[in-house]
């Protein structure tokens, strides 16, 4: 067997370990990682030279909502620029959501999901199944979802008005379920009975889009974490709590976590890099909001430090965006906004420059953070997330010296603002490779629409 494609002389970072090498790939796979490849006849049909570089696993964002209907209208990036997106910033793994069809049931939505992203797809994907009617059709469809590659659901404790919201019976119930299973349930924690009573009480008040921080303060969310906690520990579980903004949560799942309770948490760059006071702009602060909002200065420190000790295991994006037009629609109230900003193509950016660069940690606690821990909890290790024979072939490659003002005009995601708009973020990569197919080529798209791949998961493993 020969090479297909070699890429030669660059720093091969892994979550253990960083270490010059050169990888040798045949077909979707790696075939060899080492100082030499002679023994693979040395030549291949392209040399990538890496000379100076980070080859990093592909990245997996675990947290993406492309095309979804939400807010009165459709996420922007469909799985076409969404996924595109995702190629140019080193992501080539995203995991979707499919909403539980309420007739047809949870497969039935998964079905209809991949339907929509089968032929648009330029990466990889998995999909999280989101239960909405929890009961003795889901309870027993659980395990054949399950056994079809999709082993973890997500529940909301918030959006009772779009009929999305599961109660804490429900809750309880799947958590159950998730001790024997293989299965883990994703968690959207926010207080939804006190929320809406801020939301009453600031409604019509001339508070434009701080009126989405007046109402959602740190407890909303503490208090949901602290019960979803309770009901993990209580039935003996797996839980994971989705997109977590504070710095109290952190605190919760850390508690949680010495006491023995199956819980993970991830948090996104925009808790690590934004703060409320985006939202006092009152020309462009309603563009930044999403659910949960983003928090202080002193929240941020805190997940970065849990990112650091663990109680934060992975970082993803909760990417939903919205367009400008899109987000005009609150036309000034505050409970009309739509949630949701773009993220995959500024995600391992955002974590290299803060993370990595700004000295917080080094390049292999990044890769564990966006590419091996996602991949091994989510049940898609060391099929991805890794840099290791046998592995698929996708990596990213990243000039350490090269950095570049983020403009949204110049970016793949369908949004025409970017939340990280004039910041200098390093980690763009010059080269992206998912399954052996290089997909970025000099910082540019090159890859294919219908390339990507359905990925089957397994239970996962502990971190
Ligand atoms: O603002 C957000 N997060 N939009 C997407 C839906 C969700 O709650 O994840
Ligand atoms: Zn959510
Ligand atoms: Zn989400």
């Amino acid at each position: 067997m020969g090479l297909d494609l070699i890429v030669k002389n660059g720093t091969v970072v892994t979550a253990d370990d960083s270490f010059q090498a050169d990888v040798g790939i045949s077909g979707e796979r790696i075939v060899a990682v080492g100082q030499s490849l002679a023994g693979w006849g040395g030549a291949a049909a392209r040399a990538i030279d890496a000379a100076g570089k980070l080859v990093i696993p592909g990245c997996v964002d675990v947290h993406v909502h492309l095309q979804l209907p939400f807010c009165g209208t459709v996420s922007s990036d469909d799985f076409l620029s969404g996924t595109r997106a995702a190629a140019r910033g080193g992501v080539t793994t995203i995991i979707d959501y499919a909403i539980q069809d309420v007739d047809k049931g949870l497969w039935a939505g998964i079905e209809k999901r991949m339907q929509e992203a089968d032929g648009k797809v330029c990466v990889d994907y998995g999909l999280h199944s989101i239960v909405i009617r929890w009961g003795q059709a889901a309870r027993a469809e659980m395990p054949k979802v399950i056994a079809r590659g999709v082993p973890t659901f997500k529940m909301f404790m918030v959006y009772e008005a779009e009929g999305w919201q599961s109660d804490d019976a429900a809750l309880f119930g799947a958590l159950c379920e998730t001790k024997d299973n293989g299965g883990r349930i994703l968690v959207h924690a926010e207080s939804e009975r006190v929320m809406s009573s801020l939301i009453k009480k600031y409604k019509g008040q001339d508070v434009g889009a701080w009126g989405h921080v007046l109402s959602r303060p740190n407890f909303v969310e503490e208090e949901a974490i602290g019960r979803a906690v309770k009901w993990a520990e209580a039935s003996g579980g797996r839980l994971y709590i989705v997109h977590m903004s504070t710095g109290g949560g952190a605190d919760i799942v850390k508690q949680a976590r010495a006491r023995g309770t199956n819980v993970y948490a991830e948090t996104c760059p925009q808790y690590l890099l934004l703060t409320d006071e985006v939202f006092k702009d009152r020309e462009r602060g309603h563009l930044y909001a999403t659910c949960p909002q983003v928090k202080k200065a002193a929240d941020s420190e805190r997940l970065w430090r849990g990112l650091v000790d663990g109680e934060v295991c992975i970082v993803s994006t909760d990417t939903c965006t919205f367009n400008t037009k899109q987000k005009a629609m609150w036309n000034g109230d505050f409970t009309k906004m739509a949630f949701g900003m773009p993220g995959t193509e500024t995600m391992v950016p955002a974590i290299y420059t803060h993370g990595v660069k700004a000295g917080r940690f080094d390049v292999s606690h990044m890769v564990r953070l966006c590419a091996t821990n996602p991949a091994r909890l989510h049940g898609l290790y060391p099929r991805k997330g890794t840099i290791a024979p046998g592995s698929d072939a996708d990596l990213a490659i990243i000039d350490p010296n090269r950095t570049k003002v983020v403009d949204h005009r110049e970016l793949d995601t369908n949004c025409d603002w970017s939340p990280y708009q004039g910041m200098e973020l390093g980690g763009f990569p010059d080269v992206t490779v998912c399954r052996g197919q290089v997909v970025v080529d000099g910082g540019k798209f090159v890859g294919k629409p219908g390339y990507g791949r359905f990925i089957e998961r397994n239970a996962g493993t502990e971190l």
